[in-house]
């Protein structure tokens, strides 16, 4: 077994005191942190415990559903299990092959939002330090009743985002209070559950710790409060040693209160921690207790909510966005047609979407947005749709597309049918933008205007080549395609490539200039395609062997050429693909390429922020664009794999040649953090090269992967104040500050949610000095019926003057009317369910 190479990474580990930027917010100090962030030492950390339980809780189910069905289940459930173990033997239970990639999505998913817990959270509570557990075990039961209300909305992100966090005040009970030091034998049920009074609990006066004999803390607890079974936690502070009477410390030389009697600690983070002789059996506890949660949040909302939060069934949505201007009798009968063929190629399969939504627009208006989970009633609404006369020749596209952004799920399969160019493309970038958040894939479907009736093509919707190039930079930013619909037998077979499963992608790119590109096929990958689209470009394809064929030869020894509009797509023959191909391109016009193929091994890329403190380090996910010039940090997981090396990870200028080169560094099997010097200038994708070591291939082979979507850095900084918690149907402000090191002028600002009917108001522009920054505020309501858990995205929108940059930031609301926990300690407890990881600067 080969593990995954370390490239030394200046990871700083100094002591770095947290200040907010935040006017108003209280400053408090970082609390003791908990279980590890990164690995070190053979201790366990948040993550592996995370994914440990999430793993053992799905064998579990799976083993269940099995046993039910009269399957077989062999899989032993131990310590052993990785995640393509496990979604081997659930598909088995199920019949169904469940997705691997979206499993290991949700683990990351929840593990970013568990590690984010440490960078952002600096109450007791979260930690359970100072004795806190009132307001821990509140912290984790509102959480728990937030996750189950996002499933029940369908709102999987949102879930494990709460559940993260959740699962890291659970776990830390674990390694801060003396529940294993009591000698106790499973969980403590009673922090899930809100209905158990919490008993035993070490009163405020309770002496419970005598001081350490030198290094040695094995036995600083008093024999009476073990006796007695008393329960407390170890007191921390980074500046003060103040602490009450008796109390024991949290411990490490960070705790100032551990150097006064009583002196050391208990914490268990660790092997090497105060208590790190208990460190295995705390840590096996609190994979035991977050099994427990998982279970209990199974129970509540069922098997099939509980895979879909698992992202084993993770089910697609679909989305058309319909232009219906004009006298278009010839377009729309063949937008609808194509809209239908896809509607059917998924019915009845795997990939069947579980939502689909049509939007409308014309040439003044887009909307309204209809959303049925039936094909059929979706098919009628789209049969429906009448077209109105226009009298102009550009239309609403990109407010449609907005409007289906902003309103579809998150991964959302998006078709854009039009005929005409966008009159209102100065949306361009706020479109970008949301693809970003999103991560929706666009396509564009632009059906050949000669053959439309009763217009005079020379003056009327010609798209001209600007046109085509503004749908196909969007689709590009979102890993879609842009497909003239001319002969429909030939697109269809595109549009079946579009939307096949579990697609990965090897390599894109684009030039204007002859260029030669080397590319691996590993042998996970099937069903490859090579597309090639521009004006006519000439190519040559070369296989490991060294055969080649020309683009300009339709069946060849490497492959069948369909030739569509300025699309020329490859279909490889499926023999001897593995190994290092080249494609050399001549042309000194635009042109792109694309190779994709079908393989659960793929990476899932994130910008990540480190929060340094103590003598580790955390990160959260980064819900904004990362700063241009500036240094930034990735975290990439590779699915599918049971272990791999990864070679390089190259930030790649999607126009260009420019290439940032990543130093990379373990933290899990196929887990990494990456930080590269800086980020480009324009866009950029990102690229992975590495060996895949899996044990069904006798030999390692080398891969490469590259992130679908593009990424883009910019010079704005959008930072949003902490305030209060959203009540249902209550006015709430949020103050947020835009700065900028680019120009100054007239900023516009734009805010949206997700929740329909939010009443909102904000600033439409805000006048920004260069180097300067500005203040803004929103003010929101959330309908009075919303109930209470519901998580609400909130993305505000800065773009500087004329378009040249644009930065958004994403604050996640959590409504509650649960006020108990919040009276007292305002900004900090709301990052329970907010991912407000970004709002926090440290200095
Ligand atoms: C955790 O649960 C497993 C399986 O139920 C059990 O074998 C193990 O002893 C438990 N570990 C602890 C530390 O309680
Ligand atoms: C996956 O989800 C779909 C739609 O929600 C459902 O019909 C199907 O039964 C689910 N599969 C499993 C294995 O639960
Ligand atoms: C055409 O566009 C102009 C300016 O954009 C607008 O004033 C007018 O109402 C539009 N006409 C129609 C029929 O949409
Ligand atoms: C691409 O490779 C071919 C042959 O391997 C070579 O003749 C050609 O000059 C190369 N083109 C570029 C742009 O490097
Ligand atoms: C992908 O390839 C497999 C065989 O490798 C074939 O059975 C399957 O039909 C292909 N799928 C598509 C969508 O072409
Ligand atoms: C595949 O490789 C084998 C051995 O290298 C060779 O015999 C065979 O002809 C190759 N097939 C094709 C289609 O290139
Ligand atoms: C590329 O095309 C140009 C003009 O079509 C031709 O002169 C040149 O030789 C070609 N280069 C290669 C490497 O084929
Ligand atoms: C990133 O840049 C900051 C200054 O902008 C610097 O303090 C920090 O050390 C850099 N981090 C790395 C890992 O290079
Ligand atoms: C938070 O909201 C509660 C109830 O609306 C209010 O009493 C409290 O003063 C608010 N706290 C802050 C800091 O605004
Ligand atoms: C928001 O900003 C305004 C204007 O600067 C200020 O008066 C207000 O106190 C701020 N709100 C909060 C909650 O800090
Ligand atoms: C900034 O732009 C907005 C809309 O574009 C406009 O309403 C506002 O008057 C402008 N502000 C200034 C100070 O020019
Ligand atoms: C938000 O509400 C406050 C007080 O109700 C008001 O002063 C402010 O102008 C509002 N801001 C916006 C952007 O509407």
């Amino acid at each position: 077994m080969n593990f995954p190479t370390v490239v030394n990474v200046n990871m700083v580990s100094l002591v770095v005191v947290a200040v907010f930027l935040l006017q108003g917010a209280l400053f408090q100090p970082p609390q003791a942190s908990g279980f590890k962030i990164l690995p070190a030492d053979g201790s366990l950390t948040h993550q592996q415990i995370t994914e440990a339980a999430f793993l053992r809780k799905m064998a579990e189910v799976c083993r269940d559903v099995a046993a039910a069905r009269g399957r077989d289940f062999t899989l032993p459930i131990n310590s052993k299990l990785t995640p393509t173990a496990v979604q081997r033997a659930c598909s088995n239970s199920y019949s169904s092959l469940l997705k691997i990639p979206t499993f290991s999505l949700a683990i990351s998913q929840t593990s970013l939002s568990n590690a984010a817990v440490d960078g952002k959270l600096l109450s007791t509570a979260h930690h359970f330090d100072n004795e806190d557990f009132k307001n821990g075990r509140d912290l984790i039961t509102q959480g728990i009743a937030a996750v189950k209300v996002s499933m029940k909305q369908g709102r999987y992100l949102s879930a494990r985002t709460s559940l993260g966090a959740v699962c890291h005040t659970l776990q830390d009970f674990y390694s801060h209070s003396n529940w294993v030091e009591l000698g106790s034998t499973a969980p403590f049920s009673t922090l899930i559950r809100p209905d158990l009074p919490l008993n035993n609990l070490a009163g405020p006066n309770t002496k419970i710790c005598k001081s350490c004999v030198g290094k040695d803390c094995s036995d600083n607890i008093l024999p009476e409060i073990l006796q007695q079974k008393i329960l407390t936690s170890g007191y921390f502070h980074l500046f003060s040693s103040n602490k009450p009477e008796g109390k024991c410390s949290h411990g490490g030389f960070l705790d100032r209160t551990s150097s006064r009697d009583p002196t050391g600690g208990i914490n268990k983070d660790g092997i090497s921690s105060n208590h790190g002789f208990l460190h295995q059996r705390a840590a096996e506890m609190a994979i035991n207790a977050t099994v427990e949660l998982l279970e209990d949040i199974r129970v509540a909302t069922g098997n099939q909510a509980f895979l879909q939060l698992m992202g084993l069934n993770q089910t697609s949505v679909l989305a058309f966005v319909f232009d219906i201007t004009g006298d278009l009798s010839s377009y729309i009968s063949k937008a609808k047609r194509a809209s239908f063929s896809i509607i059917d190629s998924r019915r009845g399969t795997s990939e069947e979407p579980s939502e689909y939504i049509l939007v409308p627009f014309n040439n003044q208006d887009s909307g309204p947005l209809i959303r049925t989970g039936n094909a059929d009633t979706f098919k009628r609404h789209i049969n429906s749709l009448s077209t109105s006369v226009g009298g102009n020749f550009s239309d609403m596209a990109l407010s449609g597309l907005l409007l289906t952004l902003t309103q579809a799920p998150p991964s959302s399969d998006i078709f854009v049918f039009t005929d005409s160019s966008a009159k209102d493309s100065e949306l361009k970038s706020a479109v970008e933008g949301m693809i970003e958040i999103t991560k929706s894939t666009v396509n564009f479907l632009l059906t050949s205007f000669s053959s439309r009736s009763g217009k005079n093509i020379s003056s009327s919707r010609l798209l001209s080549q600007s046109d085509i190039q503004l749908y196909r930079d969007l689709a590009h930013v979102s890993g879609g395609q842009t497909i003239e619909v001319t002969d429909t037998r030939l697109s269809q077979a595109i549009i079946t490539d579009v939307i096949t499963a579990d697609l990965v992608t090897v390599l894109e790119r684009s030039s204007a200039k002859a260029d030669n590109f080397s590319f691996f096929l590993d042998p996970s990958l099937s069903n490859v395609t090579v597309y090639v689209t521009g004006d006519s470009p000439v190519f040559i394809l070369y296989s490991p062997t060294g055969v080649s064929q020309s683009g300009s030869v339709a069946d060849g020894p490497l492959g069948s050429i369909l030739t569509v509009g300025i699309l020329r797509r490859v279909k490889l023959n499926s023999d001897n693909q593995t190994g290092e191909w080249k494609i050399s391109i001549n042309s000194t016009r635009f042109y792109s390429l694309k190779i994709i193929g079908q393989s659960t091994v793929d990476v899932l890329f994130f910008f990540v922020e480190i929060f340094e403190r103590g003598h580790e380090d955390s990160w959260g996910q980064s819900f904004t664009r990362p700063f241009i010039g500036r240094n930034a940090t990735l975290f990439v997981s590779v699915t599918g794999g049971d272990s791999v090396t990864v070679t390089d990870v190259l930030l790649v200028e999607a126009s260009g040649s420019g290439v940032v080169n990543g130093s990379i560094k373990a933290v899990g099997a196929t887990d990494f953090l990456v930080n590269v010097d800086r980020i480009p200038e324009g866009a950029f994708v990102v690229q992975l090269k590495g060996v895949l070591n899996d044990s069904t291939q006798s030999l390692p082979s080398q891969f490469q992967r590259q992130s679908p979507t593009q990424y883009k850095g910019s010079r704005i900084t959008i930072t949003a104040q902490l305030q209060n918690i959203t009540l249902p149907g209550v006015p709430f402000s949020l103050n947020f500050t835009v700065a900028s090191n680019t120009i100054g002028g007239n900023y516009t600002i734009r805010a949206r949610t997700d929740l329909v009917e939010t009443d909102m108001s904000f600033p439409s522009s805000l006048i920004l000095v260069a180097g300067g920054s500005a203040q803004g505020s929103i003010n929101l309501t959330v309908p009075s019926e919303t109930e209470s858990g519901t998580a609400v995205t909130l993305s505000i929108e800065a773009e500087a003057p004329g378009s040249t940059d644009l930065n958004y930031a994403i604050v996640l609301l959590t409504v509650s009317t649960a006020s108990a926990i919040f009276s007292g300690c305002y900004s900090l407890c709301m990052c329970l369910s907010f991912s407000c990881f970004f709002v926090f600067h440290f200095v």
